[in-house]
């Protein structure tokens, strides 16, 4: 990662750091989608992006899982957004930070970790294809680009889950700075919204929520592939729509 990118990753953490009250809505869809992608006996969480740990209530994930790995290039986001939410509970949970999760060895750093019952990633593959540099987005090569991060992050999750694990991914799919009905619409437009969004190719390039949810199920084609229904997460300057998806083994 580049300085410039590393400074921006930082910065943008700092930011959100005290938004733990405004991301109320957005933290109970995300603890749900982990929750429900878990099975009963679910020893070892693997959550990706963890930063501030703002968007996850760790203590109802602590309740379900055995060891939880927070995994960020940020390690002091990581640490104070532990000490900030949570007491008690240390002994099961290990960081890893920093690791840059767009590294294009970071499957094999990773593997010593072994195999998951859950592997989370939420809202964190945007980041990685806002670290592409402006002048290459607009080019030729932008979309290739995009899709072999996209690609790169997926494969990282099927492979620290493995044949038996499951995956819980929520991304944002547009935000009301480019769409500011996104902030005014009722929730249950917000799918109707996305769909037209998508039509008009006007959603973040990458994250297409079908796209997305398409290429996870290739990854395991065996496995439940289910999607949320789309919701808001308040992030003070705008709003984003964002989408979950979980793919678990077949019961
Ligand atoms: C939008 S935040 C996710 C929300 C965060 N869990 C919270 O509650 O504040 C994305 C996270 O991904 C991390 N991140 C971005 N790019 C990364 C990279 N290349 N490697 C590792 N972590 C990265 C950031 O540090 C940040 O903590």
């Amino acid at each position: 990662m580049n300085e410039e990118s590393l400074a921006k990753l930082r910065q943008r953490n700092l930011d959100s750091a005290g938004d733990w009250k405004r991301y109320a809505e957005h933290r109970r869809h995300c603890t749900r989608l982990i929750l429900e992608a878990a099975p009963l006996d679910a020893p070892r969480l693997c959550l990706l992006g963890a930063g501030n740990c703002n968007d996850v209530e760790l203590t109802a994930i602590a309740k379900r899982f055995r060891e939880i790995h927070l995994i960020d290039f940020d390690k002091d986001a990581v640490q104070q957004g532990l000490k900030r939410q949570f007491s008690g509970l240390q002994g099961k949970i290990l960081i890893h930070a920093p690791v840059d999760l767009d590294a294009e060895d970071v499957a094999s750093q990773l593997s010593s970790l072994g195999k998951f019952d859950v592997v989370a990633s939420l809202c964190v593959l945007s980041q990685l294809i806002d670290a592409i540099p402006e002048e290459q987005k607009n080019k030729e090569e932008g979309l290739p680009l995009v899709r072999q991060i996209r690609r790169r992050h997926l494969e990282l999750l099927a492979s620290l889950a493995g044949p038996e694990g499951s995956i819980a991914i929520a991304n944002e799919a547009v935000s009301s700075d480019s769409e500011p009905s996104v902030k005014t619409c009722e929730d249950p437009m917000l799918g109707p919204l996305l769909v037209q969004l998508a039509l008009e190719q006007k959603l973040f390039m990458g994250l297409n929520p079908a796209v997305v949810a398409g290429e996870l199920q290739a990854l395991a084609p065996t496995h439940a592939l289910s999607t949320t229904p789309p919701w808001k997460w308040d992030f003070g300057p705008r709003t984003y729509a964002v989408c979950g998806h979980t793919l678990t083994r077949q019961a």
